[in-house]
């Protein structure tokens, strides 16, 4: 990472293998303009969130927080189960957020790019999250919103985007993320 670059963690809604997600994850980040340091964070070894863990915090559990604490921006890229959010994102998310008062999300800009290899492209995800960043106090970039449909087709084994088209939208998107980081981080 060269200095100035801006540390984004990326968060991955699926877990299985062969994730169309992820695919796509990997294709936004080398889209990235140069200014963003992209990484994915795995959130798939984080126990379910229980309260009582915190008098005896999971290794993991610390490890994921010290990692997102470091981030300055969150990009996420989420499949969508049954009109929601994916159960492991959402427990990653309520991981991060505790002990109260010490969330690892306060204030820090994010993105959102939704998938589905049908048609709608998880609006409902994309917006149920958008709802908990809400109360995370995380400014959420608006524009251009990402509701990528028919995501099966869009990215081969090398993790390039195979249409013309598709591939200048997320080169823009991620442009546009970078802006707004510039426009929205703390620091
Ligand atoms: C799905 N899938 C799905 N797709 C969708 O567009 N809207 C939905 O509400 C759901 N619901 C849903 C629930 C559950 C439990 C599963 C396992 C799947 C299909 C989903 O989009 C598809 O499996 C994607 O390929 C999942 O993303 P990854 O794993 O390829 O990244």
């Amino acid at each position: 990472m060269a200095e100035g670059d801006r540390n984004v963690a990326v968060l991955v809604g699926s877990l299985r293998k062969g994730s169309i997600s992820r695919r796509i994850a990997k294709a936004l980040i080398k889209l990235a303009p140069e200014g963003l340091h992209c990484e994915i964070v795995e959130i798939g070894d984080l126990v379910g969130y229980n309260m009582d863990l915190e008098n005896n915090v999971p290794a993991a559990w610390a490890a994921f927080r010290d990692r997102l604490r470091k981030a300055e921006a969150v990009l996420f890229v989420t499949p969508e189960y049954n009109r929601s959010v994916p159960g492991v994102l959402k427990n990653a998310i309520d991981v991060g957020s505790r002990p109260y008062g010490a969330s690892v999300w306060e204030g820090k800009p994010a993105a959102i790019v939704s998938m589905s290899p049908g048609a709608i492209g998880a609006f409902g995800a994309n917006h149920h999250l958008r709802q908990s960043l809400v109360f995370l106090n995380m400014p959420a970039m608006q524009q251009p919103e990402a509701y990528v449909g028919h995501a099966a087709e869009l990215v081969d084994d090398n993790d390039d985007v195979k249409i013309e088209g598709t591939k200048t939208f997320f080169t823009d998107f991620m442009a546009a993320f970078e802006a707004w980081i510039e426009r929205t981080a703390r620091n």
